[in-house]
């Protein structure tokens, strides 16, 4: 990510707004129980995030867009609430994992301390994958989120149960 970008998401988390009744009772036709549950749990920087993802994924996909390829972009970071990290520790994460690369912060996701929170951070898609199947939610909606940061912009790659159309829609409304 740019200097810009990186920026732009750093105010944009300061800044962020709780989800509206409007915005939790269109979630909630998406997920299901358990899986409502889960995004509920993340702070309020990442329902924003995963909200606007899913309106570009929806905006994207048009008359493709099932409720599970929804559901996919709602939980896709969902694995970030197991770093504990707040915006500065995230800030920190993003940096480091430009600076030395995410294979190498990913690799001290055991660590105790401080390192193993950025390496939580970098593992995120799998361990959101973990917590979606643990909760009982979609396989597809796991799958995503164990994928989404292998997906590269514009790129195709085969995904058990996910289009490849999905998974570009879904990589291109991810921002991050
Ligand atoms: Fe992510
Ligand atoms: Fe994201």
């Amino acid at each position: 990510m740019n200097p810009v970008g990186l920026a732009r998401r750093f105010f944009a988390s300061l800044f962020a707004s709780w989800p509206s009744p409007d915005e939790r009772a269109w979630v909630a036709s998406i997920l299901t129980p358990p899986e409502f549950e889960l995004w509920s749990a993340q702070p309020r920087y990442d329902l924003r995030h995963t909200l606007g993802v899913a309106r570009r994924a929806e905006a994207l996909l048009g008359a493709a867009a099932e409720p599970r390829w929804l559901a996919a972009a709602l939980l896709h970071d969902v694995g970030k609430v197991r770093a504990h990290l707040g915006i500065f520790g995230r800030v920190t994460a993003t940096l480091l994992m430009i600076g030395i690369g995410r294979a190498r912060v990913a690799s001290w996701h055991s660590w105790s301390g401080i390192r193993g929170r950025f390496g939580r951070y970098a593992v995120h898609g799998p361990a959101g994958a973990d917590l979606i199947q643990q909760a009982g939610g979609r396989n597809e909606v796991a799958t995503w989120a164990d994928a989404h940061h292998r997906v590269r912009r514009g790129q195709a790659l085969s995904l058990p149960g996910i289009p490849q159309s999905v998974a570009i829609a879904l990589r291109e409304a991810d921002r991050d």
